[in-house]
């Protein structure tokens, strides 16, 4: 299974430009990685059409989608537009829009199914609430994944990619404490097993499972070297090409090093 390493954008950089270059950046050099490593850039709607032209070995993804599939409802994107500009991936729960924008489970469950139906690959994250504490995750994210995957089938579920992404962790967050990597080991076998009861350890071992908060060139060898961790979700270092470049670079090493 290649390693998975991707860039959320969040609602920056500040122009196309910008967004053109940081993603060529990345296009120019992957292959150099591509046997080994998939990335995907979640960039705001808006610079989605722009970059499909510059996209061929990095794949698009947007970071929101309406769980309806058209008609009246201002200010949504739905999943057969993302479609018109080739993006492949689609960011649902992320924990900005439960704790900002009053996102819920059962929201977060449809815009699953709604992507599955239009084969968009939802990269679906836990681990995001308000009052989360180390100790409590394993409560909150089962509870989570209870949730947003009900009524799945063990077909569906195998198309998500999942992301253990704590809320305090995330670099923007105030007081962000970064994970350590034993703890985000940890959570993401947790979330293996979670998966196992519903699709069976076979199937749940070949899934990608990865980790997000506060990844970045400094800390990213603590994070590939654990070989659950499937790859990473990545926020403010993604911004910055070289520090981007890095990241990918690390799992890259750390998955040669295992073959
Ligand atoms: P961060 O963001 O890497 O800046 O912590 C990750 C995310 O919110 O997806």
């Amino acid at each position: 299974m290649k390693k998975l390493i991707i860039a959320n954008w969040k609602m920056n950089p500040k122009s196309l430009e910008e967004a053109r270059s940081l993603i060529t950046r990345t296009e120019h050099r992957m292959n150099q990685v591509a046997d080994k490593v998939q990335v995907v850039v979640a960039a705001p709607f808006i610079y989605l059409p722009p970059l499909s032209h510059y996209c061929h070995m990095v794949k698009l993804g947007a970071q929101n989608m309406s769980w309806l599939t058209e008609g009246a409802i201002t200010g949504e994107i739905s999943a057969q537009q993302l479609k018109l500009f080739n993006v492949s991936h689609v960011i649902l729960g992320h924990s900005e829009r439960r704790l900002y924008l009053g996102e819920t489970d059962s929201v977060v469950n449809a815009k699953i199914m709604t992507a599955l139906k239009y084969k968009l690959t939802p990269i679906v994250c836990l681990g995001g609430e308000e009052d989360a504490k180390q100790n409590n995750m394993p409560k909150i994210v089962s509870r989570q994944f209870g949730a947003v995957t009900t009524n799945l089938s063990q077909k569906q579920l195998e198309k998500i990619i999942f992301v253990y992404e704590p809320v305090w962790a995330i670099s923007t967050m105030e007081k962000s404490v970064p994970a350590s990597s034993e703890h985000a080991k940890v959570m993401v076998a947790y979330l293996r097993k979670l998966l196992a009861k519903k699709i069976g350890i076979a199937r749940a071992a070949n899934m990608p499972i990865l980790y997000g908060g506060t990844v970045n060139r400094s800390n990213v060898s603590q994070f590939s070297k654990h070989p659950e961790i499937s790859g990473a979700l990545v926020g403010a270092a993604s911004l910055d090409s070289e520090n981007f470049w890095e990241i990918i670079k690390e799992f890259y090493r750390e998955s040669i090093h295992r073959s």
